[in-house]
């Protein structure tokens, strides 16, 4: 009995000899086999409906206000931060499953397309807690536009895939507008 004891005790000692000195060394990082995590990759193929609602008592989008007099046709210099509402279909009330959280910056000087960089936060069924990335160019006029998706959350770690924007219903008065977002991301 007292001679495992003894050998565990040994055992131990080398155990944590062995990981001070290799933190001692500056030793921080190390490979490792992804198949060993036995993750297998998914496609996953999300339909939301972006709306941006600029006018209004309760705008979801901001436009920043720099020291700029009058921005030009393109909005080239404007940036505007959002918090839109993603929603399952067309309309701002049918189901919310989450928000996009993020800004679009005019970045053109010749034609109307945007940067934009936002996260979608998901708030629904086994995708709460879970967010894509997005960031890319948007000619706003163009039919069908895609950006890319560089990274994700939850059950969206390691993810990759784009985007495909398709803009459903724009009110030239008010600004406000509702766009479609295929978006198709690969993930564990
Ligand atoms: C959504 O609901 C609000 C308030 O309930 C209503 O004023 C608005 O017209 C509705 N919008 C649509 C597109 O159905
Ligand atoms: C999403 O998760 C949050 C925090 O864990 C929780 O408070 C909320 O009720 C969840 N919502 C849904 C719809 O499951």
């Amino acid at each position: 009995m007292s001679k495992l004891i003894l050998i565990l005790a040994v055992q131990i000692l080398l155990l944590t000899t062995t990981f001070a000195s290799a933190r001692d060394r500056g030793d921080f990082a190390r490979t490792m086999n992804p198949k060993r995590l036995h993750m297998k990759e998914k496609l996953t193929h999300l339909r939301v409906y972006w709306h941006d609602i600029v006018s209004g008592r309760n705008p979801s989008a901001i436009l920043i206000h720099p020291h700029v007099k009058k921005y030009s046709s393109t909005s080239f210099g404007s940036i505007t931060m959002i918090d839109n509402a993603l929603t399952s279909d067309v309309s701002i009330n049918s189901t919310l499953v989450g928000q996009a959280q993020g800004f679009y910056a005019g970045a053109s000087q010749h034609e109307v397309s945007f940067l934009m960089a936002m996260n979608f936060a998901f708030k629904t069924g086994k995708y709460n807690g879970s967010t894509i990335t997005i960031l890319g160019r948007n000619t706003i006029f163009s039919e069908v536009r895609t950006m890319s998706v560089f990274g994700g959350s939850g059950i969206f770690r390691f993810a990759r895939g784009y985007v495909e924007l398709r803009t459903k219903w724009f009110n030239q008065k008010s600004g406000d507008a509702t766009v479609e977002y295929n978006c198709f991301v690969l993930h564990y």
